[in-house]
């Protein structure tokens, strides 16, 4: 069975969390592709896709939205899973966490994963940087390798159900 694992990430945090999620799928022996969502051209050879983003302003970047927008059908007939990676301490009052519980619906993914993330303040542009001295959160890498990897071994198991049927 070929896995596609595609991710949208501006600051690198979102590609690690991916690239865990790829190794740890590679390990229990399937043929993992590993990507920037912006890389993929084609899921016609994958039978499972997992695509995950950053979060900003509550929305995914484009990227990884693009590739849910232009293969949503295809998508639908695959195996999918979605992971989002945000600070719930950057949500603005009264705005959605994320876009991606719509994703999930939309193309009948088997989960919707939300992991924290990480900020970097010194790396971020001046309209960042506003938004995030406004907001105050905690700056930092906040990711949990073990709760990204707990995910990865749930979604690997599944697809080995899935490749035994
Ligand atoms: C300007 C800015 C806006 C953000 N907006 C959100 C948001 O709306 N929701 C959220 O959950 N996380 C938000 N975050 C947190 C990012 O999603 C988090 O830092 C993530 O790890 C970035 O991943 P990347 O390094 O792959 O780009 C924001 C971060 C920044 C710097």
């Amino acid at each position: 069975m070929k896995v596609l694992v595609a991710v949208g990430s501006k600051y690198g945090a979102t590609r690690e969390v991916g690239r865990r999620i790829a190794d740890a799928i590679a390990a229990h022996g399937f043929e993992v592709d590993f990507e920037d969502a912006c890389d993929v051209h084609g899921i016609q050879y994958y039978e499972a896709v997992i695509i995950g983003s950053a979060v900003y302003g509550g929305l995914w970047r484009r990227d990884a939205s693009g590739l849910i927008k232009a293969h949503r059908d295809e998508l639908r007939a695959k195996d999918v899973w979605i992971f989002s990676v945000g600070m719930e301490t950057v949500v603005k009052p009264g705005q959605p966490l994320d876009e991606a519980d719509g994703f999930a619906t939309e193309v009948a993914a088997h989960d919707h994963a939300r992991f924290p993330g990480r900020i970097l303040y010194d790396r971020l542009n001046v309209g960042e940087k506003a938004l995030i001295k406004a907001l105050n959160p905690p700056k930092g890498d906040f990711r949990d390798f073990t709760q990204v990897d707990d995910w990865a071994e749930v979604v690997a198991k599944r697809l080995e159900e899935l490749a035994a049927a």
